[in-house]
């Protein structure tokens, strides 16, 4: 999201405090961050909070002496997306019928950037029919309104009215930054290790964190594709706007993907499945006694070998990852033809900066005509990106061809 500007506009609501953190995981996410507030919102946080987590000058008067008299042109016009989180009752409906009598005010009525608003207020200001119908009239001409959630609000009452969490908006916000290149497209995700319960309290699992193909998961609704992921046990928290299918073993990892493939366009294989499981689970913890023990192991299905086998002549792009500690182009391109694949991920998970667990990978693409393209190590977020253009491209091509 390089080189993309955010304005956040914070009205005075008590869950302003709550935009703090919005401000740090957009800057996170490598934005331009620039916070304009109302006067009431200075009650609440001070602007000094957010000039430090923005790195930016807040601005908060319309008369300031900082800067320029334009200011407030000059910044919803060079913007990508301003979101109003907290939007109060009162700033809602100055938006709803043109008024313009401070800082941020004029800037929304002089901008041209997308438009976020975020309600957060007390239940019975947020179901008057005044405010709810500022908002049908705002959604009408093109401003986007993100529903409050339910729950315990500060006023001592409960209903909807809470803003959305921090990330829930963020994640929103990269959305309507992010270009729709996937919007049509239905794409199942398999991320995470798998466990193979031993007894009730052990299992066999391996080092997989989940990171990559959450993050693939994560971009291709920032792209507007239809997204579901399958996934083992990971300490990671799926997006919102995907439909999530929690598994923990293998036979359930496979199920779980056949009974959801049909229509799929893209199946993107990025889980590390449990080669082996147990023959037999104790139904009783282990009791220690011997002084070896042997376990003995039966082999899991292949669920992307599988999946290519049977895919016929289905339009279904199958990508599959390669985990590997030794050679690595040879091992990959076996599996990407044992598994009929369009396109297999090799990466060296005996890298300290890549693979298992890290933040970043280092991979190469191998694609059916032997093709392998390397890329230089990189965040997994942009290498989910990379994964996501060559999957939609040999889509497109296979479509043509
Ligand atoms: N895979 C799968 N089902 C399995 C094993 C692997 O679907 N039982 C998928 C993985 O999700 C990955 C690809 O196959 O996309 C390759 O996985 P990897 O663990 O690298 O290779 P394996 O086929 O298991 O072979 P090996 O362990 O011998 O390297």
């Amino acid at each position: 999201m390089n080189g993309k500007e955010v304005i956040v506009g914070v009205t005075g609501g008590i869950a302003a405090y709550k935009a703090a953190e919005l401000v740090r995981l957009l800057k996170r996410e490598d934005l331009m961050v620039r916070v304009a507030m109302t006067k009431s919102a200075t009650r609440f946080v001070t602007p000094l909070t957010f000039e430090a987590l923005s790195g930016e000058r807040v601005i908060h008067r319309m008369f300031h002496r900082e800067g320029s008299a334009i200011d407030h042109i000059r910044w919803g016009q060079e913007s990508d997306l301003i979101i109003i989180a907290p939007a109060t009752a009162n700033f809602i409906g100055k938006m709803a019928h043109g008024i313009g009598d401070d800082f941020l005010s004029t800037c929304v009525l002089a901008a041209t950037a997308k438009i976020l608003i975020c309600p957060s207020m007390n239940v019975k200001m947020f179901e008057n029919r005044a405010v709810q119908e500022n908002l049908n009239l705002l959604e009408k001409r093109g401003f986007m309104v993100m529903d409050p959630t339910r729950g315990d609000l500060a006023c001592g009452t409960e209903g909807p009215g809470r803003l959305p969490e921090p990330a829930m908006i963020k994640e929103r916000a990269m959305m309507l930054l992010s270009r729709q290149d996937l919007s049509g497209l239905k794409i199942m995700i398999s991320a995470g290790p798998t466990v193979e319960p031993i007894d009730p309290v052990r299992y066999i699992s391996n080092r997989s964190s989940g990171k990559m193909g959450y993050a693939i998961s994560r971009a291709a609704v920032r792209r507007g594709a239809q997204v579901i992921l399958v996934s083992g046990p990971t300490g990671l928290n799926p997006s919102s706007g995907l439909t999530f299918l929690p598994v923990k073993t293998a036979e359930e990892m496979k199920r779980t993907v056949f009974e959801n493939r049909s229509g799929c366009d893209i199946i993107i294989k990025a889980a590390a499945v449990s080669d082996y499981r147990p023959r037999e689970y104790a139904g009783q913890k282990i009791k220690k006694g011997a002084e070896s023990l042997s376990l003995h192991l039966v082999k899991n299905p292949d669920i992307l070998a599988e999946l290519g086998s049977e895919r016929g002549d289905s339009s279904t792009i199958l990508v599959g990852f390669a985990a590997e500690t030794e050679d690595l182009l040879l091992n990959a391109e076996k599996k990407l033809r044992s598994k009929d694949l369009d396109m297999i991920v090799a990466n060296d998970v005996s890298r300290k900066d890549a693979g298992f667990e890290t933040d970043t990978n280092l991979v190469k693409f191998i694609y059916r005509d032997g093709r392998v393209e390397e890329v230089p190590l990189m965040a997994k977020d942009r290498v989910a990106d990379l994964v996501l253009d060559r999957a939609r491209a040999l889509r497109e091509a296979r479509l043509e061809g």
